[in-house]
């Protein structure tokens, strides 16, 4: 990747003037230059050039940029290629490194698709032991047949057989051209501490590890009899191709049933996940024993919110593992959970019940995470009051993650109903734990850096960027607008009196009114102008005019440039004195936030008016009345501050 300064550097020494000028005629006017757009055939010019601001734009086609984006656009360059090419034209040197990680990723790339040809490999010789050896016959198959699985599932799950020998894996892999130290990358062969090599998965039963695709990235070996000094399960190691946390076992197999169903099991086993398929129940996953992952919770958001966590028997277990399940809910999941008779997990459970029963009792026995987590705290607590209050924290701090703040209300409620204490008292309680959350979460994203793993589109012609350019990523006016005002005025102060800056002002006023916005791209500058501030850099409009990423250089240029500085909504305004409007800054900053949270109160009434429906309980109903009130009051109050009356 090429570094931030590096990039401004070549950005410096390029002549825009020169740089278009050279595809362009350009002719002075004003403080800016105009042409025929090179993009569109026009026959008066509509192409502008600012060289102070160092961009350009079409008002004719839109197209807009600063020179690195006109290049792009022009020759059809990829952003690198681009940047090259100007530090060559301006003689800026061009950093070397470069080639070097060019050498390494085809390395890496080279060594991926051998460790794939092998586990493909290793995946068919597994399998063959266990279906076609005498031995892999008697012990692997027999053992499978033993625990309920028909040979269509072990088929299906490519379930295999390790011979209980030191080095027949090793020897059939070397005789078969892979080599040494792609086997000891992959974790097949092991070194003992005396140098010997041998099979890491002798005398074990195989279930393969897929990939969302069906690739076969890892191995997991059970073994057949407990042995004093192994572990139960050997497993693949971090490979080029297995990152343990972002994956789920059994979600190759059940991704299709998962989004059928919006709705998927989360076990913790691969026994589990195949006895459940066993049973007719498909959309199931397991997380392979370890706690959830942030990039396994994001897995599954792709295929489906709604999650029942199954626990094993003993209520030890379960406390141990609840803490894990309020990722869940801070990720924005709806979770529900499922506990078996002691000593039960949800393999012996179905095997014990058959399938009948067991769907039955999935349908019928799960609960609502919340109302679980009382009813199991509860109990603990009798009618101790030190120990109830400590159960009320306890949830209230699950609550207080949930992201969306409609189901917060609906559970605090509920909260109140289940545990008999005053819901006023649970809001106090939250609200702290609320702002706390809000807290260590700004924490975090400041430690984190902005550009970490940012990688520029190569292509000019990407589809993000062509979205952008026909703005089919629709802004409304005010989402325009607060861009508008970060990028031009972020590093103005708000008004003559006082020493904030308009951006951080801005800032503030949303997350202190807890606006959420969809649109991405307004979400992404809102990101970097804080994570900007928060490294005590200033953050003017070069900021954005340089920045990595060609949407946002694009935007910028787009709202820098003169027509765009005025948005419908400010039209009027400027009509009459240009001077003084921009003098206002803090108060187009309250009137931006003003209409953006009217509307964000307008899109939580819609989606709470979703959820009245008649099926609702009586209580329920009633709560989200509560709501729709609510949100009507606040909406009315808002309204007031502009005057204006909103219609529906
Ligand atoms: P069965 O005992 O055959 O029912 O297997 P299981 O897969 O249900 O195992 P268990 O319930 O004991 O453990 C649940 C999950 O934890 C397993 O599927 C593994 O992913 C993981 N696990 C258990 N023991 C070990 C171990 O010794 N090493 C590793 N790496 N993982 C383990
Ligand atoms: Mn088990």
């Amino acid at each position: 990747m090429i570094p931030q300064a590096k990039i401004d550097e070549i950005i410096y020494a390029a002549n825009i003037e020169q740089v278009i000028g050279d595809y362009v005629r350009l002719k002075r006017r004003g403080s800016n230059l105009t042409g025929l757009c090179p993009f569109h055939t026009e026959k008066s010019p509509s192409f502008s050039v600012s060289p102070a601001k160092g961009i350009f734009k079409c008002f004719g086609c839109g197209k807009a940029g600063n020179v690195v984006n006109f290049i792009m656009e022009h020759d059809s360059l990829g952003y690198v290629p681009a940047l090259k090419f100007l530090a060559e034209k301006f003689n800026v040197e061009w950093p070397q490194q470069e080639f070097v990680n060019v050498d390494e990723e085809k390395k890496q790339r080279d060594e991926k698709e051998s460790l794939q040809i092998l586990n493909n490999w290793a995946n068919d010789y597994f399998q063959d032991i266990l279906l076609n050896n005498e031995i892999g016959q008697a012990i692997g198959l027999s053992y499978f047949e033993s625990r309920g699985f028909r040979n269509e599932t072990i088929k299906k799950f490519n379930l295999g057989y390790s011979l209980d020998s030191w080095s027949a894996f090793f020897d059939k892999a070397i005789a078969n051209q892979f080599s040494e130290d792609l086997l000891f990358s992959s974790g097949l062969v092991k070194h003992k501490e005396d140098g010997k090599k041998f099979d890491a998965y002798r005398g074990r039963v195989i279930f393969p590890i897929h990939n969302l695709n069906g690739k076969v990235i890892a191995f997991a070996g059970r073994y057949l009899k407990k042995e004093p000094n192994s572990p139960k399960y050997v497993n693949s190691p971090e490979t080029l191709l297995y990152h343990k946390s972002n994956e789920l076992y059994g979600l190759y197999y059940g991704k299709n049933e998962i989004r059928k169903q919006d709705a998927v099991y989360l076990v913790e086993g691969y026994t589990d996940v195949i006895s459940m398929h066993e049973s007719g129940v498909e959309n199931v996953v397991a997380s392979s024993g370890t706690s959830l992952t942030e990039g396994q919770i994001r897995l599954i958001k792709r295929f489906t919110e709604n999650v029942t966590v199954l626990f094993d028997g003993d209520a030890a277990g379960i406390k141990a593992s609840i803490r894990g399940i309020d990722m869940l809910l801070e990720q924005g999941l709806n979770v529900r959970v499922l506990t078996f008779p002691d000593g039960d997990d949800p393999d012996s459970y179905s095997q014990k019940v058959g399938s009948d029963a067991f769907k039955n009792y999935l349908e019928t026995q799960r609960q609502d995470f919340i109302a679980f987590k009382v009813n199991l705290l509860l109990a603990d607590a009798g009618n101790d009051p030190i120990k109830k209050a400590n159960v009320t924290r306890e949830i209230v701090e699950s609550i207080s993650k949930i992201p969306d703040s409609i189901k917060r209300s609906i559970f605090v409620s509920e909260c109140a109903r289940l545990m008999n204490i005053d819901e006023q008292i649970l809001i106090v309680e939250l609200n702290k734990l609320r702002k706390q959350f809000l807290t260590d979460k700004e924490k975090e994203y400041i430690s984190n850096d902005a550009f970490e793993g940012f990688v520029p589109p190569e292509k000019s012609h990407g589809e993000q960027f062509q979205e952008l350019l026909s703005d089919s990523i629709i802004f409304d006016d005010q989402e325009r607008d607060l861009i508008r005002l970060i990028i031009n005025f972020g590093d103005k102060k708000i008004d003559e009196n006082e020493s904030e800056t308009a951006a951080s002002y801005l800032l503030k006023q949303i997350l202190e009114k807890e606006i959420e916005i969809d649109n991405p791209i307004v979400t992404l500058i809102l990101e970097e102008s804080y994570s900007v501030l928060q490294s005590g850099n200033t953050l003017d409009g070069k900021f954005f005019i340089n920045h990595q990423n060609p949407l946002i250089t694009t935007l910028a240029a787009n709202l820098l440039a003169k027509e765009y500085t005025l948005s419908p909504l400010w039209e009027r305004k400027a009509s009459v004195n240009l001077e003084s409007f921009f003098k206002d800054i803090k108060g187009d900053i309250d009137s931006a936030i003003l209409h953006l949270h009217i509307k964000y109160i307008n899109k939580l009434i819609v989606k709470n008016q979703q959820l009245l429906t008649p099926s609702l309980s009586e209580e329920d109903f009633e709560i989200h009345q509560h709501i729709h009130m609510d949100l009507i009051k606040q909406r009315n109050v808002l309204t007031k501050k502009i005057g204006t009356v909103i219609v529906k």
